[in-house]
């Protein structure tokens, strides 16, 4: 080998420039820290904490050989859609549009709907995405608390709807990060009462009792937005929304002509077709998730709060020492500590495989 040449000294970006050009507001940011997790137990991010299997491995390994990696891929990423439309059970007759991940469909939404002077409005606490996106296309962000339970504050969001106008309002169905599932009478009221278009952000479906999917063609302003992410696939970036197509049409303008990669398009097909897997991990999940609530409902001073997610949110005497407890016996989770007034002292457990929840409520009996 060839000795290297040393590297020229880097240009530095005069600060000064950089401080005249970039956004004020995105100047303030700090950039979205995702934690390192190497050699731990991750229950940080509501990943399915599940291998898959060897042979399904090779079936997955067969698919991407074949893929042409020096073309650009499908555009419309056609057969994906097929596959989603039939894993769902979605006829024609409603709009679908995939995003890489659910996130980019928050951005496509937002950025379709930011016409200057817009509103989005949303329940806080709730996915910080909405605000961040919010933010980031100049549309300005309206919050209704949740009340003290975390329960929808449904008599504020009316109000705050017949004063603000939303041209968007963000609903986490169930929400994140406090797991519960906001009653559906709630939803239809504000879905009747909102003047633009209502997202349901359905990212945790597989593990909650209800859906507005099947009920899409009752609300012409209603999109619901999904991903793939919690059911297994999380690595692949795969979002979806489904509303009436002229929403749809609208959102596709705003979409980056390849944004689903060829690769995803391949492999989510194949594992959107193991229903039976899929179906057994989630059922698997959420009866861990049973076991989880009440173990931890039984450490002195813990409060756990109604979950319908592959997560539990649960308020901790003292959730720093609980956090770094933890974190020195190799387990990650979130804490949410700071992040609201309504998120004093909570932490954020995803639900892990039956090994990893043991190894979790081994370490807290012991910090107890
Ligand atoms: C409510 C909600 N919406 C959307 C997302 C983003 O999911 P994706 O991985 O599809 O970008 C998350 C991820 O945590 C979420 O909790």
């Amino acid at each position: 080998m060839n000795a290297r040449a040393p590297a020229p000294a880097l240009a530095r970006a005069p600060a000064d420039v950089v401080g005249a050009v970039v956004r004020p507001e995105i100047r303030a940011l700090s950039a979205y820290a995702v934690a390192k997790a190497e050699g731990l137990i991750k229950l940080d991010a509501m990943e399915n904490p599940f291998p898959l299997p060897e042979a399904l491995r090779a079936k997955i390994a067969e698919a991407v050989a074949a893929v042409p990696v020096n073309r650009y891929p499908d555009g419309g990423a056609d057969a994906l859609k097929a596959a989603l439309r039939h894993s769902i059970g979605l006829t024609d007759a409603a709009g679908l549009i995939l995003g890489n991940g659910s996130d980019e469909l928050i951005a496509i939404i937002t950025v379709a709907l930011a016409k200057p002077g817009a509103v989005m409005l949303a329940p806080e606490p709730s996915f910080v995405m909405y605000r961040m996106n919010a933010l980031y296309a100049g549309m300005r962000f309206v919050g209704v608390p949740l009340e003290a339970g975390f329960a929808l504050d449904t008599g504020a969001m009316l109000a705050a709807i017949d004063e603000h106008r939303p041209a968007l309002i963000f609903l986490a169905y169930p929400n994140n990060p406090t797991g519960n599932l906001f009653p559906a009478a709630d939803i239809e009221r504000i879905l009747r009462a909102a003047p633009g278009l209502v997202v349901l952000d359905e990212a945790y479906y597989a593990f909650a009792d209800a859906s507005f999917l099947p009920r899409i063609a009752e609300f012409p302003n209603l999109l619901v937005l999904r991903t793939v992410s919690k059911i297994g696939m999380a690595g692949l970036r795969l979002g979806y929304a489904v509303a009436a197509p002229e929403w749809t049409d609208e959102l596709n303008k705003v979409r980056q002509p390849y944004n689903l990669n060829a690769l995803t398009q391949v492999v989510a097909p194949v594992l959107l077709a193991e229903r039976g897997l899929l179906a057994e991990q989630a059922g698997i999940l959420k009866s861990e998730r049973g076991r989880l609530n009440a173990a931890l409902a039984a450490l002195p001073g813990v409060t756990v709060f109604p979950t319908q997610t592959n997560f539990v949110l649960a308020r901790f005497p003292d959730a720093p020492r609980a956090f770094a407890g933890l974190r020195a016996a190799g387990i990650l989770v979130k804490s949410l500590h700071g992040w609201h007034p309504l998120l004093e002292h909570c932490l954020r457990i995803t639900v892990g495989t039956p090994a990893e929840n043991d190894a979790l409520l081994a370490a807290l009996t012991q910090l107890h």
